[in-house]
């Protein structure tokens, strides 16, 4: 689930297999491995547990030799992360390392056991090693042991088989969690992500579903789940190779939330005009099967979850089609009834999410009308696998706290409610231009948002101390407050709950007191009254507020209330434009706290497991 790069080259690798693992820092992970072999099969393995960092300074010291190897960094599912947990793993001359869950791990170590394996880790992945060093005993190549081991193997894997008395190859299997293989001259590469091996390639071919490759330093030799040899394209990388720097910034965070005004823009090129939303640039059928929906189904999770809650009031309110919002780990497991003329919209910064993805594969069997995914990463399994895709052009994002790429999918489904609700004729001209130019408006907003920041943080200290908070929102701000109340959870480990304000006095009331900080996102809309009463109740309870509101709201700061008041934007983008300041908030409490902002503990970025 977090990070393999591997390596056949003439060069020494070790080096290159750890910067590639750096690049993957950002997916979160708690130990790290590689494991290298020369061309007379001299071995050397390194693991250990914490950072990159100090597995670079033990292969620095232990001066690596050797041109072939594989490197990972590990998220435990099974088994505790420690030393002997981290990968590479290892079954005689047989080393592995792998993403993902093995599922029938259980009844394989019986077996493996029965025939006299000594199991040395806790982990499922182990048994992969094992297995491949039993089929090697009567399979003439590495790739047909592999391609044995993996019929028997249920879960979702990428998987990388290196042995040492054969050191000119790798072979690598993919079901269910990515690998990209990146072509060199005279030496080839491969990764769990492109962006391991912009150092030294932009050449890639990507793997798909059930493909097992062997890569030699001259030869790519791809085979496919039944057994055929396959080729699979070769593509030129447009990724930025610079995503990996953090700049002037303190953190990727920081740099993330400031690049919004830019993603912003990058989102929106091409695909809106003055006046009008371009509907052929959300996809090739978007425009016939926009006219035909009657229904949208939105599947994700965490942030972007929060990004299809705030979606469906504006599929409900601007488009007139009805709405649900799922999430993927309850929708693919629920006997769900599938609506006629259905579209099923997954959204994913990373497009493999493990859940989402499994959303989108079943969806794809139940009679949905199309399935659709607006995700940030090109290339990616839900991209693939999706009759189209609406990519929001964030750009790399390495923070685990999602940031730009909140606000570009929300930037994206605005757009594309504007665009099913003109195709449906729910939506007047005029009411397409007003969209369009608060959409136009947006990016310099966020600038102007950004410039709230030494404000914020004068704020931050009075959370830092405290164990809770509640934050509150209305309408389609509801949603913003439950992303803000996720973001200060990720970073500042802080206990944070959002509720919608007018379910206050139904049990969390009961909670408040003078340290329990209560935010509020109260822009001025048809709620602010209602809102207001909702404050009330709080301040009568002794809470101290914090409300984030715009011009001539009514309201006044006092001992119990302090006012943060952002300049006036249209209604229809301030739900994007209000998360700038709860972002910032979350940020400035963190490092307050000292937290590890941009790898927050027990998180990762892209779950590719369930
Ligand atoms: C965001 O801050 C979180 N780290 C997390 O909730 C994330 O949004 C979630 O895991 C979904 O990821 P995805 O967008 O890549 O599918
Ligand atoms: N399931 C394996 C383990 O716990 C692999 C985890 C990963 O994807 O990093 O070791």
């Amino acid at each position: 689930m977090c990070g393999i790069v591997g390596a056949v080259a003439q060069r020494d690798i070790a080096e290159i297999l750890v910067e590639g693992l750096r690049r993957l820092e950002y997916r979160g992970y708690d130990s790290a491995g590689i494991a290298v072999v020369d061309g007379q099969s001299n071995y050397q393995r390194l693991r250990r547990l914490g950072k990159v960092n100090e597995l670079a300074q033990v292969t620095k010291n232990t001066s690596v030799i050797g041109g072939t190897g594989i490197a990972h960094t590990r998220w435990a599912t099974h088994g505790e992360p420690s030393e002997a947990n981290s990968h590479p793993h290892v079954s005689g001359d047989i080393t592995i390392v792998h993403n993902g869950i093995i599922e029938n791990h259980v009844p394989l170590r019986t077996l493996l056991e029965s025939r006299g394996y000594q199991f040395l880790s806790q982990t499922d992945s182990e048994v992969i090693a094992h297995l491949v060093e039993w089929e090697l005993k009567s399979a003439t190549t590495l790739i047909e042991a592999v391609q044995k081991t993996a019929a028997q193997l249920e879960g979702a894997y990428g998987a990388v088989v290196m042995n040492r008395l054969d050191p000119k190859r790798l072979v690598v299997a993919r079901s269910g969690s990515p690998i990209v293989i990146g072509c060199g001259v005279g030496e080839n590469f491969l990764a769990s992500d492109q962006l391991a091996l912009l150092n030294v390639t932009r050449r890639f071919m990507f793997l798909e579903e059930g493909d097992i490759a062997e890569i030699t330093r001259h030869e790519i030799n791809i085979y496919d789940a039944s057994g055929e040899q396959v080729e699979r394209e070769i593509t030129e990388s447009n990724v930025e190779q610079d995503a990996g720097d953090k700049g002037k910034f303190r953190h990727f965070m920081q740099k993330e939330v400031y690049e919004q005004p830019t993603a912003i823009i990058n989102t929106m090129e091409g695909r809106i005009r003055p006046g009008e939303v371009i509907t052929e640039s959300i996809g090739v059928h978007a425009v016939e099967i926009l006219k035909k929906v009657e229904h949208v189904q939105i599947i994700a999770c965490g942030t972007s979850y929060n990004a299809g809650m705030t979606a469906r009031y504006w599929f409900e309110s601007l488009a007139g089609v009805s709405c649900d919002v799922e999430i993927a780990s309850e929708f693919r497991y629920r006997q769900f009834v599938t609506r006629p003329n259905s579209l099923l919209i997954t959204i994913s910064q990373s497009g493999e999410t493990a859940d989402t993805l499994a959303a989108l594969r079943l969806a794809k069997e139940r009679g949905y009308m199309g399935v659709m995914t607006v995700c940030n990463v090109a290339g990616s399994s839900m991209v693939r696998e999706s009759d189209f895709a609406f990519m929001t052009r964030a750009g790399t994002e390495i923070g685990v706290a999602s940031t730009k790429a909140f606000t570009t999918q929300l930037t994206a489904l605005l757009m594309l409610v504007t665009a099913l609700g003109k195709e449906q004729k729910r939506i007047t001209q005029e009411k397409e231009k007003e969209i369009v130019d608060a959409l136009y408006a947006l990016p310099t907003q966020i600038e102007k948002a950004l410039s709230f920041d030494k404000q914020i943080a004068a704020l931050a200290p009075d959370f830092a101390d405290k164990e809770h908070t509640l934050f509150l929102g209305r309408g389609e701000f509801y949603p913003i407050a439950v992303e803000a109340s996720l973001k200060l959870k990720e970073i500042s480990y802080i206990h944070a709950e959002a509720y919608a304000a007018g379910e206050l006095k139904h049990g969390p009331l009961a909670l408040v007191d003078a340290d329990m900080p209560v935010v509020v996102v109260a822009p001025t809309n048809d709620l602010l009254e209602k809102l207001k009463s909702n404050i009330e109740e709080v301040r009568a309870r002794g809470g101290l507020l914090y409300v984030f509101c715009a011009p001539k709201a009514g309201f006044e700061s006092d001992q119990s209330m302090k006012i943060i008041t952002l300049p006036h934007v249209s209604d229809i983008t301030a739900p994007i434009y209000y998360t700038i300041p709860m972002q910032l908030l979350a940020y400035h409490v963190a490092l307050i706290k000292g937290t590890d902002v941009d790898q927050p503990r027990n998180l990762a970025k892209a779950v590719t497991v369930e």
